[in-house]
């Protein structure tokens, strides 16, 4: 059995994507003209929270992505996600909302609230080579189809993967993902095993935690390095935060803004397909 340590930390940064609203990017995050920061497979993590409604009301307008996963999971608020394929999907506190965009999909994700409390993320995961050009699927999970499992000093909310008996709404994929979301009591530790195949990030979003007698405060997400057992204890005032794990691909990585491939000719492609209409055709 061996401990993850923290590899690398990741300080989130304020950031704003769609039609202004405010964020702060962790995972993905700018890096001073060098590659973004990212976890293979993870791409990005965005954290959004906010009472003002400036911040959130001009949402995320229609817009395309390629080559990957968007995983958006709301914790207060209600988002309405609409797509080219006809999805309409209603995300409230709790929910979550797993996209595929393969291929392409194009969609828009607008608040349904004027005023009140915001807050949730957004995670991009990468998808190998051979899936990136699959037809594009979409998931709504409502809070009361995602478990909850507790242990002394806490509970853990099973998202995708498994926790204990817990099992979550979204199981396997090319990159296996785990997604938990973890309370955890002052003072407690927590301790899983994953999988020694997946990378790790864990990301505290309320208070702070200590992973090996390395501190995260809030915002400050963790890569870890290899192992195959997680164990967090919790600061002072408790905290909550994300697991998240998958197997890495292993692929060279391009972006351009939403469309994610492995070469700059699959980029220029995606351009020229939504240029011209043709992002979303799948080939008869
Ligand atoms: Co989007």
């Amino acid at each position: 059995m061996t401990t993850r340590k923290i590899q690398q930390v990741i300080q989130g940064q304020p950031a704003s994507d769609g039609a202004g609203v405010k964020l702060i990017r962790s995972l993905g995050a700018a890096n001073h003209g060098s590659l973004p920061l990212r976890a293979d497979p993870f791409l990005m993590l965005d954290a959004f929270s906010s009472e003002n409604p400036d911040d959130y009301v001009a949402g995320f307008p229609s817009h395309p992505h390629r080559g990957f996963e968007t995983v958006t999971y709301l914790l207060d608020g209600h988002m309405l996600h609409e797509d080219h394929l006809g999805n309409k999907g209603n995300l409230k506190s709790g929910g979550v909302q797993w996209m595929t965009a393969g291929r392409g999909i194009i969609h828009s994700e607008m608040p349904q609230q004027e005023n009140g409390r915001m807050r949730g993320f957004q995670l991009w995961i990468n998808l190998p080579a051979k899936e990136k050009m699959k037809p594009a699927g979409y998931r709504d999970i409502q809070a009361n189809e995602i478990p909850s499992a507790s242990f002394p000093g806490g509970s853990v909310k099973v998202i995708a993967g498994k926790f204990d008996a817990a099992s979550g709404p979204v199981q396997g994929g090319a990159t296996e993902p785990l997604y938990w979301d973890v309370l955890l009591e002052k003072g407690k530790a927590f301790e899983a095993k994953i999988p020694a195949t997946h990378a790790v990030y864990v990301y505290p979003f309320e208070g702070s935690i200590e992973i090996e007698d390395r501190p995260l405060k809030t915002h400050q997400g963790g890569v870890l390095g290899s192992g195959d057992t997680v164990e967090v204890k919790a600061g002072a005032d408790g905290a909550r935060f994300l697991v998240l794990a998958a197997k890495p691909i292993g692929e060279p990585v391009v972006q351009y803004g939403p469309f994610v491939m492995n070469t700059r000719e699959e980029i220029e492609q995606a351009i020229r397909d939504y240029q011209n209409g043709e992002l979303t055709e799948v080939a008869a």
